[in-house]
């Protein structure tokens, strides 16, 4: 079978090396990929925004399967329109992306559906917006409807940032149309954690468990990133966890979905937040989160090809997934200044040493080659992945990895994992 990979981070790169490793997997092709995807699949130069463009690749080439990494494409309907001309695709449609695409769509599900989550108010005027917030008191949350490229979510200590948060999304319009309309919601505290979960339309079956590190720097401080690191497992999800979370927040979502008429398929990462033994809802997102799936793909035994057919298919009682015994991590390396201004072009040595360290896979974010020289292209770059017998052993490897990488002009935070070394 030729399969399409939608996407160009680190995320798509290790999808492509997981799915370059099946034996069903005839041809495989990125688009528009990576300087490191190039080394497993063919790159295509088509944006991952560029529907009109990969629907058209996919006809032409005769895929059989389009993996859709990011959200946009996923919101924007790609799905719905290679089903309509029968190609297959893993990810959701438009009506069903709007779990991650609305974010009043996803609250007023949960509602309907009694899904544990926050408190919210829905509004679509700025005058309204402050008076919830006046009756409500901070600290409180406000958050942009649509997609922002995960900045549409403001933390508000107080009523003054509250306010201030609703004139930059609603009056300025800071993120365009995304702001238009906003939710408000009760803080909640506890410890996070992310829940992978295959669905099929109907079946729901979770990953083992994973989280990543957001904030720019060592010790969980400093701005909101896309992600600095990530881990598997992560100690935080525990099997009785995961359990509740299954019961009572995923498997009424999915139902839910059925029920509403707009079927899951695809993977819905839940953000949780844990307190008391107990989850709750903070967001949902319709795709693999990044970095997340880089070191759940090195811990995945079974092939990823047969699981992403079964969730197009709705078939995915048929197949068994299964995980290695060891842990994996990821130290995102990311350019200086990012997740603020950072440059590009900076030339990257050293990669080949890296990935020579036993268990070590570096994936590749935003790079480019030029005569065979590997250059920064993005903020986050490079993504140093180890597999290891615990996740302090996988962490070692890591870094003994990135200390072989020669790039001055990027950083990464040298504690990644710690939550989960600290907990035993
Ligand atoms: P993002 O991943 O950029 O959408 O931001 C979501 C982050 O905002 C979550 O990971 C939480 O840290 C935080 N967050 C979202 N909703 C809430 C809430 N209701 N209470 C507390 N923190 C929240
Ligand atoms: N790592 C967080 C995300 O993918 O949204």
């Amino acid at each position: 079978m030729k399969v399409l990979v939608v996407g160009s981070g680190g995320r798509e790169h290790s999808l492509c090396w997981a799915i370059a490793k099946s034996p069903r997997c005839a041809k495989l092709y990125c688009a528009p990929g990576n300087a490191g995807i190039e080394e497993v699949a063919k790159c295509v130069p088509l944006e991952a925004s560029d529907v009109d463009g990969i629907v058209n690749f996919a006809v032409e080439n005769k895929i059989g399967l389009v993996v859709v990494g990011p959200e946009v494409p996923l919101v924007a309907g790609l799905v719905d329109r290679l089903n309509e001309i029968g190609i297959r695709a893993f990810g959701p449609t438009a009506a069903a992306a709007a779990l991650e695409g609305s974010k009043a769509f996803m609250k007023e599900l949960c509602e309907k559906y009694g899904v544990p989550s926050a408190e919210f108010g829905h509004f679509d005027e700025p005058d309204s917006a402050k008076d919830f917030i006046r009756r409500k008191g901070a600290p409180i949350v406000v958050k942009a409807d649509g997609l922002a490229a995960g900045k549409g979510v403001i933390l508000c200590r107080n009523e003054h940032e509250a306010y201030a948060a609703i004139d930059h999304l609603m009056t300025e319009r800071a993120f365009g149309a995304a702001g238009d309309e906003v939710i408000i919601e009760e803080f909640l505290t506890g410890e996070e954690a992310s829940l992978f979960v295959l669905v099929d339309g109907v079946r729901a079956v979770p990953l083992v468990s994973a989280q990543d590190h957001k904030l720019a720097y060592d010790g969980d401080e400093g701005p909101n990133t896309g992600g600095m690191g990530a881990y598997t497992p992560a100690p935080v999800l525990t099997p009785e966890i995961t359990k509740i979370a299954m019961d009572e927040i995923v498997t009424p979502t999915i139902e839910g979905m059925a029920a509403e008429g707009k079927p899951y398929k695809g993977v819905l990462y839940a953000g949780l937040m844990i307190k008391d033994g107990r989850p709750k809802l903070l967001e949902y997102n319709v795709r693999f989160g990044d970095p997340e799936c880089q070191p759940l793909m090195v811990r995945l035994k079974s092939d990823i090809l047969d699981a992403l057919i079964a969730c197009a298919d709705g078939t995915l009682d048929k197949v068994k997934i299964e995980w290695r015994k060891e842990a994996a991590l990821t130290v995102v390396m990311a350019a200086k200044g990012y997740p603020g201004r950072y440059e590009k072009g900076s030339e990257i040595r050293g990669l080949d040493k890296a990935n020579a360290v036993d268990g070590v896979t570096v994936f590749h974010a935003g790079t480019n080659a030029e005569n065979g020289i590997i250059l920064a292209n993005g903020g986050r770059v490079l993504n140093v992945t180890a597999l290891g017998k615990t996740v302090a052993d996988a962490q070692k490897r890591a870094y003994e990895a990135v200390d072989l990488i020669d790039w001055p002009e990027g950083f990464c935070r040298r504690d990644i994992g710690w939550r989960a070394i600290n907990r035993k």
